[in-house]
């Protein structure tokens, strides 16, 4: 018989450890973690399986069960959306494949503390072709009045009033980092057992690292500061802390993770034809911003600190720099000249 290894802490034991610590809180953040960890795994087997669809049916085809099979990040958004309907947590949700944000709108939905917003699949585009995608998802407390429905001001928060943000990222293993103020932690999901275990403790960003992470196929769009950077990364050498390498993934979610763990920087900046970037502020740059910060790096979009941006609309794009501290600071000195 094997026994489990009570040195690993799942999921669920550590948000639950991490309440306690709180004597007026309700469980309702562990409760929406939890959720979000069930859909995560389930939509972990779609994305493994992915590879299959040729065999199994192209999107818009009907399974073997007799549903339409769906897009991948059409799947995910519905699994998200989903377990957060049905939780206890949620009052409403924003997502990227939605075009206005989902108040949920019943009893137990309209007593809840929190709404959500989500890029359900972020990287999409490298589903075909086996490389690292992921979910992103960032909580706010509502500042409508409990015991009625959410509005549409509680999602349109700066991310400085995010309470918790996280993602998922499936790849070489499937691993959910989340943060609060208190700290970031990141949960490797041990398949054999179908849960996600503490593996990433309190993870801190490298105040320095080598990497910078960029879409060098724009680089005659960018603006005259960040080619200057840019330039500046590609020519250091072991005197000015290089020599720096250069990993894009296009997956943002993985490029980011990566730069946390292993110290680095990431860019989307303004393009010529987009001054407004591509990346959307309230799915994917607000809460990549909050880890990074928790973490101890820093996040801006060349002016202004993310975290300050006040949104005007759910959709909302912008150009976003983020990684670990000193690199941000010597990006920020060029941007700034
Ligand atoms: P999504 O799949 O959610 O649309 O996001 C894709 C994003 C981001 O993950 C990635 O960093 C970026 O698009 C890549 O864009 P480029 O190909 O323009 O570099
Ligand atoms: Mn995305
Ligand atoms: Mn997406």
């Amino acid at each position: 018989m094997t026994l489990i290894n009570r040195r690993v802490q799942t999921l669920d034991e550590f948000t639950i450890q991490q309440m306690r610590n709180f004597p007026n809180a309700t469980g309702e953040l562990s409760g929406l973690l939890r959720d979000i960890g069930l859909a995560a795994k389930r939509v972990n087997v779609e994305v493994n399986k992915a590879g299959l669809v040729d065999i199994l049916g192209d999107a818009g085809a009907v399974n073997v069960q007799g549903e339409e099979v769906k897009k991948l990040d059409v799947y995910a958004n519905d699994q998200f959306m989903g377990v957060l309907r049905h939780g206890i947590s949620c009052a409403g949700i924003g997502s990227e494949e939605l075009d206005d944000v989902v108040i949920f709108d019943d009893e137990i939905s309209n007593n809840s503390k929190y709404v959500c917003l989500f890029d359900p699949l972020d990287g999409s585009a490298n589903i075909d072709v086996n490389v690292s995608i992921g979910t992103i998802f960032s909580v706010f407390r509502r500042v409508s009045p409990v015991g009625q429905p959410a509005t549409k001001d509680d999602f349109l928060q700066a991310g400085v009033k995010q309470v918790a943000a996280g993602y998922v990222i499936y790849g070489s293993s499937t691993i959910l980092v989340y943060a609060t103020r208190r700290g970031v932690n990141g949960f490797t999901l041990d398949p054999s057992i179908g849960e996600f275990t503490l593996s990433h403790p309190d993870i801190k960003c490298p105040p320095a690292g080598k990497i910078y992470s960029v879409n060098h196929g724009n680089f005659f769009q960018y603006e005259e500061a960040v080619k200057d950077y840019i330039t500046v990364c590609q020519k250091k050498d072991k005197t000015s802390g290089g020599p720096y390498t250069q990993r894009y993934i296009g997956s943002m979610v993985s490029d980011v993770h990566r730069n946390l763990i292993k110290g680095g920087i990431f860019m989307y900046p303004a393009i010529k034809d987009r001054p407004e970037g591509k990346l959307r502020l309230m799915y994917e740059c607000n809460p990549c911003a909050f880890i990074l910060e928790v973490a101890g790096g820093k996040a801006t979009d060349g002016e202004q600190r993310i975290l300050d941006k006040v949104p005007t609309h759910i959709h909302e794009r912008t150009p976003f720099f983020t990684g670990s501290k000193l690199m941000m600071e010597e990006l920020e000195s060029y941007l700034n000249k």
